[in-house]
């Protein structure tokens, strides 16, 4: 494996020790014919967004889901609030306060917004029924504290992709999570929607959770988070300050050089029949 191309400038985890909630050192995950980790480090301090981002294939979406429990490395430590922790499945990781927001909501789309926000731990009568009344008032609560203006009574399934999403980090909230990874969650919402979500992972932030945000599209990632990791071909090139770096530099990390754009420019001088290759390097920002 080759090192990183860019060190940890001062986002070293001994400059964060303290508020490292999670962490994992040297993952390493093959599928059949490709390496997609390899030896990967990466960590998700309290109260900060932690971006992380490469082009299509490098391996974010495989790290998330081995940080949620939903896949299990070949190799590789994982610490949870600096303890060896083994995620056999996502239950296990939101038991733990990890929850991983992905494209594919996980709300059930035929129950209401009060049973998707309390799934797995309704309020029973004392002969076993759900006690709808206490489920109704305790998802009321989540809801308004989570500016999320749905009812819920409402039906997860016939709710918009933004109101569902908002819904799935209401629940993040009720449950107290600790870590929060969204993977690329603005790719289904309009740039209103977008910026509703920016808010809310403000608010998750100020609140103190960790949060990985998986994204391609580089304006994202210094609009919302704190340090930004590279990964290129399952390695991770880099974990920079967001504030200390710039489009440039993450784009070069990204695809390993700067992006040229090539035109074909007709020289008179040479003749007709000739031309000059022109390249002009200019960053690149997937899908913005
Ligand atoms: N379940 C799987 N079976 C086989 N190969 C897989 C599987 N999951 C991921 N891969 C491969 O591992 C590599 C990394 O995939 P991963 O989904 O982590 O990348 P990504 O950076 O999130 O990609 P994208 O930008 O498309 O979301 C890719 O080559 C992918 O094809
Ligand atoms: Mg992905």
């Amino acid at each position: 494996m080759n090192g990183p191309e860019v060190s940890s400038r001062d986002s070293s985890p001994s400059a964060e020790a303290d508020g490292v909630v999670m962490r994992v050192e040297g993952i390493r995950k093959s599928f059949p014919g490709v390496v997609a980790l390899n030896g990967v480090s990466f960590d998700l301090c309290a109260g900060e967004v932690h971006a992380l981002c490469g082009e299509n294939g490098a391996g974010e979406s495989t790290l998330m889901k081995i940080l949620a429990g939903s896949q299990a490395p070949d190799a590789g430590v994982l610490l949870f609030k600096g303890r060896p922790a083994v995620l056999s499945s996502p239950l296990e990781a939101k038991e733990k306060g990890i929850l991983l927001i992905h494209q594919e909501i996980s709300l059930v789309p035929e129950l209401s917004v009060a049973e998707n926000l309390f799934l797995g731990s309704l309020p029973l009568l004392s002969f076993g029924q759900v006690d709808r009344k206490t489920l109704l008032r305790r998802a009321q609560e989540v809801l308004e504290s989570n500016d999320v203006g749905v009812s819920p009574n409402a039906i997860a399934g016939e709710l918009s992709i933004a109101k569902r999403q908002m819904v799935e980090i209401a629940r993040a909230s009720a449950f107290q999570c600790e870590v929060v990874i969204f993977d690329e969650p603005t790719a289904s919402l309009t740039e209103t929607e977008a910026e509703a979500l920016f808010e809310t992972i403000q608010r998750l932030r100020h609140q103190g959770v960790a949060i990985a945000y998986i994204s391609h599209k580089i304006k994202e990632i210094f609009r919302v988070s704190d340090r930004v990791t590279v990964l290129r071909d399952g390695e991770v090139r880099g974990t920079l300050r967001t504030r200390g770096t710039n489009e440039d530099e993450v784009t070069r990390l990204m695809i390993g050089r700067t992006r040229t754009a090539i035109s074909i420019v007709r020289s008179d001088a040479l003749g007709p029949r000739c031309c000059v290759l022109k390249t002009y390097p200019f960053p690149v920002s997937r899908g913005m």
